[in-house]
């Protein structure tokens, strides 16, 4: 557990509390998210915050057994900032009065302008007179709670920013957290440091009590550690090698489905850079002879992921006295959120990247990276003297060039989308653009295509290039290269990779597409 001060951010079920998360972390504020339920009397002593935050939520505070908080989280003595619904708990739980929205429902962009005198919370806003927040809300306050004064308001909430100052409880009736209110940072700043946090959450200072803890869980047992040489599991190894060395052993499993010169590369960096145990688990044979024939997408994927389970094992079984399994799971995987229904179910999404197999081996779990956004991993990846080319790849699936091949795969065409993959991405790198695309790559298409090359036909294997601009894979947008960089690349392909004469740029969405072509 961490040792730093905490922020209790209490999710009422809206859509962007993550965002409220991301803002403090940026601040060096270490906070976590729990979904009301969970947030009980004992819990709130347990977790002793520093401060406190009401998300907002689709719910109305006006409805029996509408989510609340504990009434002793207003006893903690810390401050407290309410937001959207959140504003409407508070103002409720406190003696106000909060009345369904009609004719006054404000939802995008607005203006709020500064009433009374100026507070520590609003410090830096208002300079030019008003200040853009983004509203979205159906209820209103219509009497705020005893003890509570009104510092901005807009014109359809009269009480767009309140306060108890000698409580220091905040209640708004916008969202500070999101791109549209421009001025948020400056918000949450002001909220952290008047709560008291020092911005104690920096990533030296995590790494050393990340190594602490690996120690004290694992004592003088052994570790494995499946390395794909993606982020995540390259800064768990990285991590866990430098708070226990010797008793951190990797297995690497090479399915034939790789890019051009990846096998080494990885198996360079970890072995010979980092002199970590390493198993370069070589199943090309056994991969891509069960995968002879197979064109149906689905069974590929499966096929895969069964088989590299049955190898990770066979390797891991191997090694004497291994009692935990290392995972990359992140923060946003293990957050309990509430479900957007608003109902009392709690989704709960777990990570298995090797589907069963700590229970099947009878393996506890190490996941040193259960607090981090994906961000902040890579800053840890930094701090670990990790490579940038490493910490800012693209991200590349599990089951690899095989859903870059759709239909049948072959060796051959393996071979020709590996060279043409290579060709892609240098031409990227030399652009400058590598770092401006979420995602590129090449899929070598299932039809041959008619070509002349010299004074000779050609008959040869069509490629699409594919280049994808996203946050986090869930939708997508493709890149606008420019014509230009479009026709260089083409031609790059044909002159330097036999097999290819006819080069597509594919330029779907997702939604409709997927990023990947299986
Ligand atoms: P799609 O194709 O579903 O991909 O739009 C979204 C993101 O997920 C990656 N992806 C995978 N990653 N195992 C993985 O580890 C998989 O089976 C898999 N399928 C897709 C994809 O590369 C993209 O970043």
């Amino acid at each position: 557990m961490t040792q730093h001060d905490r922020l209790l951010i209490i999710d009422f079920g809206s859509q962007v509390t993550q965002l409220i998360a991301r803002r403090l972390r940026e601040l060096n504020v270490y906070c976590e998210i729990h979904p009301y339920q969970n947030v009980t009397d004992a819990f709130l002593e347990d977790f002793a915050p520093k401060a406190v935050i009401f998300s907002g939520g689709p719910a109305s505070v006006i409805d029996e057994n509408s989510p609340r908080p504990p009434r002793s989280v207003y006893d903690l003595g810390v401050p407290i900032l309410g937001i959207c619904y959140g504003q409407q708990v508070m103002m409720q739980d406190l003696g106000g009065k909060v009345e369904r929205g009609h004719g006054t429902a404000e939802f995008g962009r607005a203006y709020v302008a500064p009433k009374g005198s100026q507070i520590e919370l609003l410090f830096g806003w208002f300079l030019d007179g008003r200040e853009q927040v983004w509203m979205s809300h159906g209820d209103h306050v219509s009497a705020i709670a005893p003890g509570f004064e009104v510092f901005a308001t807009s014109p359809g909430a009269p009480f767009a920013i309140t306060a108890d100052l000698d409580r220091r409880f905040f209640a708004v009736q916008f969202h500070p957290e999101v791109h549209h209110t421009p001025n948020g940072k400056t918000f949450y700043e002001n909220f952290v440091r008047l709560a008291g946090f020092t911005g104690d959450w920096t990533m030296g200072a995590y790494k050393e009590e990340a190594i602490r803890a690996i120690r004290e869980q694992v004592g003088d047992a052994h570790v494995i550690c499946g390395l794909s040489g993606g982020v995540d599991s390259s800064v768990t190894a990285v991590l866990l090698h430098e708070a226990i060395g010797d008793q951190l052993t990797c297995v690497f499993v090479d399915h034939g489905l790789l890019r051009q010169n990846e096998a080494e590369d990885v198996v360079r960096m970890f072995r010979d850079h980092y002199n970590m145990k390493l198993i370069h688990a070589d199943e090309a044979e056994l991969f891509l002879g069960e995968l002879d024939g197979v064109s149906d997408p689905e069974t590929k994927r499966k096929t895969i992921g069964r088989l590299f389970i049955d190898v990770f094992q066979k390797y891991a079984s191997e090694i004497e006295g291994a009692a935990f399994l290392a995972q990359g799971t992140l923060y946003p995987d293990v957050i309990e959120s509430v479900s957007f229904a608003g109902g009392p179910s709690v989704t709960i999404k777990s990570h298995h990247n090797v589907g069963g197999l700590p229970e099947k081996m009878g393996l506890k779990l190490v996941e040193p990276l259960r607090e981090l956004f994906k961000d902040e991993v890579r800053a840890l990846g930094h701090e670990l003297g990790l490579p940038a080319s490493f910490i800012g790849r693209h991200p590349f699936p599990g089951p690899g060039l095989a859903i870059r091949c759709p239909g049948e795969i072959t060796r051959q065409k393996l071979e020709i989308l590996r060279k043409a993959d290579a060709v892609y991405i240098d031409q990227i790198r030399k652009h400058g653009l590598y770092d401006e695309i979420w995602q590129a790559f090449v899929a070598i298409l299932p039809v041959r295509t008619v070509g002349v090359m010299g004074d000779g036909r050609t008959y040869d294997f069509a490629c699409a290039l594919r280049a994808v601009t996203s946050v986090d894979g869930m939708t997508a947008d493709y890149y606008p290269f420019s014509h230009e960089f479009l026709g260089e690349t083409a031609t790059r392909i044909i002159n330097e990779v036999p097999g290819i004469n006819r080069v597509t740029y594919d330029i779907t969405s997702k939604p409709p597409g997927t990023i990947e072509w299986e």
